[in-house]
């Protein structure tokens, strides 16, 4: 990994690993995919204003939210089918953050279970939730808390399955089909071939271990598809059931904000799915500062950090700790563990230069002052 300096290297490596059919899924949006570069692009639109002549000798990324602290302003965006990327990707990932301590959030769709996860060591675990029946959802927060999550992030911008074009293109489903096209895409990367054949076809290990459900649940279970019926009543139950911390997933309007706040929500997620869901969708940094001016709860983000200076402008207008999504899963695909580490390393050593370089020495000093729209972008 001596070539490796930021997170783009990591995406052309995890592009030469991976079969097309995985890179595709990892990287692609949703319909015709303009919020991908959109999502990126972002933050181009904001240029720093630096303070000079701040002691910046010691400079500290230690952040605190919700009453704990962390080493670091990031965590590891939930992420469904990490185990097609690398075999124990979720383990890899839970574990890489709890080293660099930060929150793992574990996705629904991941491919280790609830409790597989809580018995990989410790560190801070949040568990993500997609609404697919209420049965189900009680269940596995119920699951989540017997195994000692911290918190509950529910994802709302999900009430039907983005169109990914790719995926169509690509046949792309689990379990999967073997045509032609897919035996030459997986020739052509031996690495992960050899991974897949060892350990198989990744499962979605949340929902095997369920117990007798109803019938209802079963086919919304066998269908796979969301609860699209979900609304406020049904987040004011989810709030009774789940006791701990509670945040909501890909709020991108500043009513919301303030209607998630007064159902007992903790947190909110500012995110568009990394343009996974509607294309076209508002980039959440474009919104940040509204929503963050709306409402007294912490704001977390995702959708296109790829860099430290990304992470820094979203401090600065507003976020509490922002979510690596693609950045994390690239060095995941091409390196396993040790590029997980590294990527941390880069995105922490981009976001302390970037600090010291704007004249801050602590978390605490980032305030909307330090950035401004350029009028050129
Ligand atoms: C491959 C992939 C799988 C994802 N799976 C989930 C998921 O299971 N649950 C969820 O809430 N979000 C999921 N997301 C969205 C991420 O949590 C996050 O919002 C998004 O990746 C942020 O955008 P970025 O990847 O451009 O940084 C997924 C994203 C990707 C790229």
């Amino acid at each position: 990994m001596k070539d490796v300096f930021s997170v783009e290297d990591f995406r052309m490596r995890a592009k030469n690993f991976l079969p097309k059919m995985v890179f595709d899924y990892l990287e692609g949006g949703s319909e015709g995919e303009s919020g991908l570069s959109r999502n990126v692009n972002a933050f181009g639109k904001w240029n720093f204003v630096p303070r000079r002549l701040a002691d910046v000798s010691k400079c500290s990324l230690e952040t605190t939210l919700l009453g704990r602290g962390y080493s670091l302003p990031f965590y590891v965006s939930p992420t469904g089918l990490n185990g097609l990327i690398r075999p124990d990707g979720d383990r890899i990932l839970a574990q890489a953050a709890a080293k660099a301590g930060i929150p793992f959030v574990l996705s629904t769709a991941s491919n280790l279970s609830i409790e597989d996860i809580a018995a990989s060591g410790d560190g801070e675990r949040w568990f993500q939730l997609y609404v697919l029946h209420r049965d189900i959802a009680k269940t596995m927060c119920q699951r989540a808390l017997t195994a000692g999550y911290e918190a509950l992030i529910l994802t709302v911008d999900v009430p039907v399955n983005g169109y990914r074009e790719r995926d169509m293109r690509n046949r792309f489903a689990l379990p999967a089909t073997y045509g032609l096209r897919t035996l030459a895409d997986g020739l052509m990367h031996p690495r992960w071939s050899i991974n897949f054949l060892r350990s198989g076809t990744p499962k979605l290990r949340n929902f095997e271990t369920l117990e007798a459900q109803g019938p209802e649940a079963q086919a919304a279970l066998l269908k796979r598809q969301m609860d699209a019926s979900f609304d406020w009543d049904a987040l004011r139950q989810l709030r009774e059931w789940w006791p701990k911390k509670l945040m909501v997933k890909g709020v991108l309007r500043a009513e919301d904000a303030v209607q998630c706040a007064a159902c007992g929500v903790d947190a909110l997620i500012v995110s568009n799915h990394g343009a996974r869901q509607l294309d076209g969708t508002i980039s959440p940094l474009e919104v940040l500062a509204e929503i963050a001016a709306s409402v007294q709860i912490p704001i977390l983000l995702d959708s296109g950090i790829r860099r430290g200076a990304d992470a820094l402008t979203s401090l600065c207008l507003g976020a509490t700790i922002v979510g690596l999504g693609r950045a994390i899963l690239y060095a995941l695909a091409s390196d396993g563990e040790r590029g997980v580490e590294r990527c941390l390393e880069i995105l922490t050593d981009e976001l302390k230069r970037g600090m010291a370089l704007l004249g801050a020495s602590s978390i605490t000093q980032l305030d909307h002052t330090l950035v401004r729209r350029s009028n050129w972008a």
